[in-house]
């Protein structure tokens, strides 16, 4: 497997990440013995970064990342996990907490459910509006002081709070959306990223499965599946989206690749420093995704991907407009499209 290190400050990790998150929430039903499985294969395969959330299936996903770890080796896996979003017995999302006892609080937790005595990359989910970065930061910057964290990381926050949250201690990856349809980081985030030599662990590369060549309109959609509120999963967005998913997989299967693997392929020609984090739920998904790190596009390859897909082509936003009006990373010009 080829590796990536996370910016100067970070870990080395596998050249692709695997997310849970779907193994617990947002994509309807997830196996749970399969789920565990397809974590194994993953590591098995040589994938060394794991991302999950506390939050994902509230305790859930750490649970089950408790019993896919069993036995292996804890120093060769490198645990991202992400706190701080607030949520109801129900799974409503009801506010985001950044304060430094609630940090403390929230990786103690955490470290309980995973079974471990220290978290490689801990980050807050989003910013809280209330809480300066600098002293979220400063929370986790104690905790790596105590020996319960290796890394700070963050996720979707803009250039600003980057920047305020570095200077307190150095990250080691920013978590954002970047895919052929979200390219709003390229703007300011991205290159901010590599003036601070920050990396960046790309979600939502196959834009929630829209971007997988597996999706089609009749995909029945359970309560609480994200997709069922995300703009481009709906009416004619969808419909654009999904021809722009038929263009690439021409070219696609001309490189005998599926549409899966020249997305992931797309993400990892971005720089070194790009991680893309792939949330397989099923270990044929994994086996595809992975398929992706064995034939590199070529600079030809990636014009005709770039011509099927322009930046801006996406229909519709990443994200419904209530959420993206909370987004630290939407502000100003800092727009992750
Ligand atoms: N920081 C943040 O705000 C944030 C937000 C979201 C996610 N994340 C992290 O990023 C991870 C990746 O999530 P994502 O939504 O960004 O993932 P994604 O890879 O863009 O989409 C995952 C969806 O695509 C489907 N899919 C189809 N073919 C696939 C293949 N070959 N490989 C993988 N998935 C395939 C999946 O499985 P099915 O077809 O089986 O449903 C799933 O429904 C999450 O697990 C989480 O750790 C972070």
């Amino acid at each position: 497997m080829n590796v990536r290190v996370l910016g100067s400050s970070g870990p080395r990790v596998s050249a692709i990440g695997l997310g849970c998150m779907g193994m617990s929430d947002l994509y309807g039903p997830a196996d749970e013995a399969e789920s565990i499985a397809t974590i194994r294969a993953a590591l098995d395969a040589g994938i060394t970064l794991l991302d999950t959330g506390d939050y994902y299936g509230m305790g859930h996903n750490e649970l089950l990342l408790r019993d896919a770890l069993e036995g292996r080796r804890r120093d060769q896996v490198v645990i991202s996990v992400k706190f701080g979003a607030l949520r109801d017995p129900e799974g409503a999302w009801i506010g985001f907490d950044g304060r430094p006892a609630a940090v403390k609080t929230f990786v103690a937790y955490s470290l309980r459910r995973l079974g471990t005595d220290y978290i490689d990359i801990y980050r807050p989910g989003r910013l809280d509006p209330v809480v300066p970065i600098e002293d979220t930061v400063g929370a986790i910057a104690d905790l790596v002081k105590a020996g319960h964290v290796r890394h700070v990381g963050l996720s979707e926050v803009g250039a600003d709070t980057l920047r305020r949250a570095h200077a307190v201690h150095p990250i080691s990856d920013l978590q954002i959306e970047y895919s052929l349809l979200s390219r709003g980081i390229e703007a300011e985030i991205l290159p901010t990223c590599r003036e601070l030599g920050v990396g960046v662990t790309a979600y939502g590369v196959l834009s929630r499965g829209l971007l997988s060549g597996h999706w089609s309109r009749d995909r029945a959609l359970t309560k609480g599946d994200f997709r069922g509120f995300a703009p481009r999963f709906s009416g004619e967005n969808l419909d654009r989206n999904l021809s722009l998913v038929e263009a690439l997989r021409v070219i696609a299967e001309e490189k005998r690749l599926t549409v899966a693997q020249v997305a992931i392929g797309w993400v990892l020609s971005r720089g070194a420093d790009v991680v893309p984090l792939v949330g397989a739920r099923r270990r044929d998904r994994l086996t595809e995704a992975l398929r992706a790190l064995d034939e590199a596009l070529t600079p030809a390859d990636l014009a005709r991907i770039e011509r099927a897909v322009p930046p801006g082509a996406a229909a519709g936003e990443r994200y419904p407009a209530p959420v993206l009006a909370h987004m630290d990373s939407e502000r100003g010009a800092a727009r992750a499209g």
